[in-house]
């Protein structure tokens, strides 16, 4: 991979960071961002609707089926030269063949722009399996993944294509925003700009982690531990973990024993961890993590910490009351299962409280009354239906606001847990008095037209003014419940959707703080912390000595402005 520094700013002292050893390039060389010198087959595999095992898996041939590649020739001499060689990338564009589960052309097309779409083939999974099987790259005629793309997948499929680098040389205008209000989830990925982060950094907002890495099934298993720790409160061993599991995942080929000692020129990955990782690469599974999984006090904990307003702390507390279940718990907190209780757990019962007891015990019963919905995930078309109806809302109340919405969403999740929505005003010099209290309003009106039925926590500039500083005075929150009313054609499931709102000042900081992920949003403040003398989190960015405060103009001055490239949200996955 070709070794970028970040930012021509970078002190000496940066140079620690990196390996620059031909070795360790070589254990992150041939990333899926990065394009080989022979010019092999480029593999796009879009990610929506494939289940991620099926992606490990799929990633997995196109990994695998090199390895092999290159092994057959070593033993079959210089002679015998596979038909197939195959590469994964993350760059649409230079794809030379786009694998996707989608079959319609309007969901596909919130992913690959259309133009782009029609000079490619695209094609089912299937056709990779057959391909990988038969060694060489298949007619697409019996692949065609979206109908309408018939044509075109049969005309670029590179079973006819005589040179392959012709294809990926497209250069099409960047297409035309449909409005400035959003920023898309789905912008391609600048392979330039992925191909410049590197695996064996050691901050994960310098590391390109996709949501599914070609090591899933380990990452989910070390996970399991990860989580023991958490609800342990041992939280030292749980960040260890959560290290190591972010290192993998930026990591970008599978795992075998022929590059297992590859591993150890990667950060954090400890000898406890090699050994776990050897043992999953035997036996498909890691024995403590397993042990965890049949642990009733584990599997109770871990239920605990599902419901909004319990923390490992408070589980732990309910566990040594002799409390096992959620159905236990519901009886504990006097919570009437199903019970959707607009009428008994008011809005203005809870708002005004923070994090008073009795708000955080509110905020549980809802969580255990409502939790058969809130354990749903929420696909990504009703996560957009929800923006676009906060929003129309909103537009009642003041006009000229703008939104991201953050979270998983924005990461490429297909399925979320909540929805977060980050709003600000469009004014840059009256926008922050334009939002002042509007959060509370905003609520009130959703409460109103019956969109929102509770709010577990509201917060508001007010409420942080201890230190006096515009940095804690610029965000405002409502965790709330939401629901469509009443209709018969559509099922009524509560949905978590958070809403904060920023100043224009720090919109963008707090966009990339509630983009996450966790992981990656703790490894800027890190870098901010330890690298730059800085100071981020989703309220501002300030440099310490100082206390000078940055107003970032887009998400990229974000970066800028913390002395780093810009990594593509899709490519922020730092957590399992
Ligand atoms: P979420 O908990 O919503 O997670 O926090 P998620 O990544 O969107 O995934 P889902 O919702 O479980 O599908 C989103 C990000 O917001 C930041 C965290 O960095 C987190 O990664 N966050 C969250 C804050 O900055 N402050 C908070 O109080 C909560
Ligand atoms: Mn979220």
């Amino acid at each position: 991979m070709p070794f970028k520094r970040p930012l021509s700013s970078h002190t000496s002292d940066d140079e620690s960071l990196f390996s620059h050893d031909q070795h360790s390039k070589r254990v992150c060389s041939g990333s899926p961002w990065n394009i080989g010198e022979e010019k092999p087959l480029l593999v796009y595999i879009l990610q929506a609707k494939i289940h991620p095992e099926t992606m490990s898996e799929l990633a997995a041939l196109v990994e695998n089926y090199t390895i092999e590649r290159v092994d057959s020739q070593r033993n079959q001499g210089p002679g015998v030269v596979s038909k197939l060689n195959l590469e994964l990338t993350g760059d649409v564009k230079k794809a030379n063949i786009i694998v996707t589960a989608i079959k319609m052309r309007q969901r596909l097309e919130r992913h690959i722009d259309w133009r782009i779409a029609k000079t490619k083939a695209i094609v089912t999974p299937s056709w990779l399996r057959d391909s990988v099987k038969s060694g060489q790259p298949l007619s697409c005629g019996n692949y065609v993944a979206v109908h309408n793309l018939e044509d075109e997948a049969l005309q670029h499929c590179p079973d006819t294509v005589q040179d392959i680098s012709s294809s990926s040389s497209i250069h099409l205008p960047s297409p035309e925003k449909e409005s400035s209000w959003q920023t898309e989830p789905d912008e391609p990925i600048d392979a330039t700009e992925a191909e410049s982060l590197s695996c064996n950094a050691k901050y994960s907002c310098l590391r390109p982690s996709p949501l599914v890495c070609p090591n899933q099934g380990l990452v989910k298993e070390i996970d399991i531990i990860r989580r023991s720790r958490h609800i342990e409160g041992e939280d030292r061993s749980m960040l260890s973990y959560s290290r190591a599991i972010s290192v993998i995942k930026a990591y970008p080929h599978v795992i075998t024993e022929h590059n297992l000692h590859d591993l150890h020129e990667l950060p954090f990955l400890g000898e406890k961890v090699l050994s776990m990782i050897e043992e999953f690469l035997k036996t498909g599974r890691i024995t403590e993590a397993q042990k965890f999984l049949a642990d009733p006090r584990f599997q109770s904990l871990s239920a605990f910490i599902t419901i909004h307003g319990i923390g490992p702390h408070s589980a732990r507390r309910l566990y040594d009351l002799g409390l096992r279940t959620l159905e236990e718990l519901e009886r504990y907190y006097e919570v009437i299962p199903g019970l959707s209780d607009e009428e008994t757990m008011s809005l203005l019962e809870a708002e005004s409280s923070a994090n008073t007891e009795a708000a955080v015990e509110k905020s549980i019963k809802i969580g255990l009354a409502l939790r058969h919905d809130l354990s749903q995930t929420i696909p990504c078309e009703e996560v957009e239906e929800i923006n676009r109806t906060v929003m129309r809302e909103l537009s009642h109340v003041q006009k000229g606001c703008k939104n991201v919405i953050a979270g998983g969403y924005r990461r490429g999740k297909p399925q979320s847990n909540d929805v977060d929505i980050v709003i600000t005003h469009t004014d840059w010099k009256i926008g922050s008095q334009k939002v002042k209290g509007l959060c509370r309003k905003l609520v009130q009106r959703l409460h109103e037209q019956g969109f929102v039925t509770h709010v577990m926590h509201l917060s508001g500039f007010h409420e942080h003014n201890v230190l006096r500083t515009r940095h804690w005075d610029s965000l405002e929150k409502a965790l709330t419940v939401f629901v469509w009313p009443h209709n018969p054609s559509r099922q009524r499931i509560y949905r978590r959707v958070d809403l904060i709102f920023a100043a224009p000042e720090v919109f963008w900081t707090a966009v990339v703080g509630w983009t996450g992920s966790t992981m990656f949003q703790r490894d800027l403040r890190l870098w901010a912390k330890q690298q730059k003398g800085m100071k981020f989190d989703s309220s501002g960015i300030s440099r310490r000595h100082d206390s000078r405060l940055y107003y970032p103009r887009t998400e990229r001055d974000v970066f800028k402005v913390l002395g780093l490239l810009y990594v593509h949200p899709t490519l922020r996955n730092a957590d399992a």
